[in-house]
């Protein structure tokens, strides 16, 4: 039985029951794995940009017929591969934020309705908040976590047709809320060190740095 950490696992978590999921990205498909090991997908599509991914991803389905049947490994660049009607619940983690705006950008087709985002950044997810919001999605929800020395989130999203009414202060800090949990804490903590960090570089370049303040005092 395929065993998830703690990153994986709060991505797992947020997939619906009986959707059918793409995992793009997925390296060893353990998290494909989990979902079916555990009745929670009917189906997968476990799809990466990289042959030797895939091959890392057939050890592990070729494992048992279950997960060999109900698992289907596709080569992709993001989601140019996959259909529209091919799945519900999409994941893409353990990719930097700047790429997983680029994969959704080109894949018009996630602006629906019925499907879910579930987007694991693990880094600038100030640029997946921002795709977010400007292409009409709602952030349903925001969970971060810590595995060793690592700090993660994940941000869950469905598509609203929605305004943008959110400013670059939430895309920096998004749904967390520092009191939640110490996990929170510590989120909030590395994002805070990284703006002051960014804005000390700005200063010494001798440029504005009137919006970074906004963002690290709002
Ligand atoms: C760090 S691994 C993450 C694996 C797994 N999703 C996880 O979170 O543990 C990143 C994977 O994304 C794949 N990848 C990078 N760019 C991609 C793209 N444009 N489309 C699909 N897969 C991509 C890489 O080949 C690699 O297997």
């Amino acid at each position: 039985m395929i065993k998830l950490d703690a990153r994986l696992k709060m991505a797992a978590e947020e997939v619906r029951p009986g959707k059918r999921i793409a995992d793009i990205g997925t390296d060893h498909a353990y998290l494909p794995a989990f979902l079916i090991e555990n009745n929670i997908c009917p189906s997968a599509i476990a799809a990466d940009i990289g042959k030797g991914p895939l091959e890392n991803a057939r050890k592990i389905t070729s494992t048992s017929k279950d997960l060999s049947d109900r698992i289907e490994l596709r080569l992709s660049d993001g989601l140019k591969e996959i259909k529209e009607d091919e799945v519900d619940d999409i994941v893409i983690a353990g990719m930097g934020g700047i790429l997983i705006a680029e994969i959704l950008t080109a894949a018009p087709w996630v602006k629906d309705e019925n499907k879910r985002l579930i987007l694991q950044p693990m880094s600038h997810a100030e640029d997946v908040r921002k795709y977010l919001c400007e292409n009409g999605f709602e952030i349903i929800k925001e969970k971060a976590c810590t595995d060793g020395r690592h700090n993660y989130i994940i941000i869950v999203a469905e598509f609203r047709n929605k305004e943008n009414d959110k400013d670059e202060a939430f895309y920096y800090k998004g749904l967390i809320q520092y009191d939640e949990s110490e996990d929170a804490q510590k989120y909030h903590n590395a994002r805070m060190a990284s703006l002051i960090k960014k804005r000390d570089a700005l200063k010494k370049a001798g440029q504005n740095v009137e919006d970074i303040e906004k963002i690290i005092n709002g």
